[in-house]
């Protein structure tokens, strides 16, 4: 995995204060009290095997300190296949560091298409962004962007501390393929994965 190294083995901790303080400064943006944990991270993860790309991206929404980053990269997703989108610029230069050949945008996920660089077609649209504390107006907007950006049967993975009842903003043409709660995070949390409908021809 391409990472850079921490021989202090001080990131996390730096890593924890930077969210902390991010949380402080902007409770709804952050809408968690901790990190995800790996086990949360690697089912995010978990339907992208190192081929599942080909020559197309995976875009990573609300990415924190990057665990659902570090989940990706180890499962096999290539660096320079993945564009990584977080609105805190501390947050996002965290990422910055952390993560080598990973392309980091720092602006609201709202802005997403513009600011690809020209990278595309987009495979997959992975978001922890917390769309139920968000105002609704923003969620309405991002879901719109993920939508457009994804191409035809892509995928959009979203998790939610909502254990029951529909995950809010997504589009009702998108077909919800797998859904599963995970325990072992702090709070429990379910990730959906759901599938752009292939267009019609
Ligand atoms: C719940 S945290 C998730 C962090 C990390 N992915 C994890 O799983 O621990 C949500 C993240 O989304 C970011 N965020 C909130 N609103 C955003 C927006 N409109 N565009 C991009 N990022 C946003 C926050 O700064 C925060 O880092």
């Amino acid at each position: 995995m391409t990472q850079k190294g921490d021989p202090s083995g001080r990131r996390g901790a730096n890593d924890l204060l930077v969210i902390l303080r991010e949380l402080l400064k902007a409770p709804r943006d952050i809408g968690a009290l901790c990190p995800s944990s790996s086990a949360l991270a690697g089912e995010m993860a978990r339907p992208f095997g190192a081929s599942f790309l080909g020559n197309g991206y995976l875009v990573e929404l609300g990415a924190g300190t990057g665990p659902v980053t570090e989940a990706l990269l180890r499962r096999g997703v290539p660096p320079s296949r993945l564009v990584v989108v977080e609105k805190s610029e501390p947050l996002a230069c965290c990422l910055k560091n952390r993560f080598e050949g990973v392309y980091v945008v720092c602006c609201p996920a709202e802005e997403l298409g513009s600011n690809m660089g020209g990278r595309g077609p987009v495979r997959a649209v992975v978001s922890s962004l917390p769309f139920r504390s968000l105002p609704g107006a923003v969620s309405v907007a991002i879901m719109r962007e993920a939508e457009r950006v994804l191409e035809p049967g892509g995928l959009f993975v979203q998790f939610t501390y909502a254990l029951l009842g529909e995950m809010p903003f997504v589009p009702n043409t998108f077909r919800k393929v797998r859904s599963k709660v995970i325990l072992r995070n702090m709070p429990p949390a379910k990730v959906e994965v759901f599938r752009k409908p292939k267009a019609l021809i």
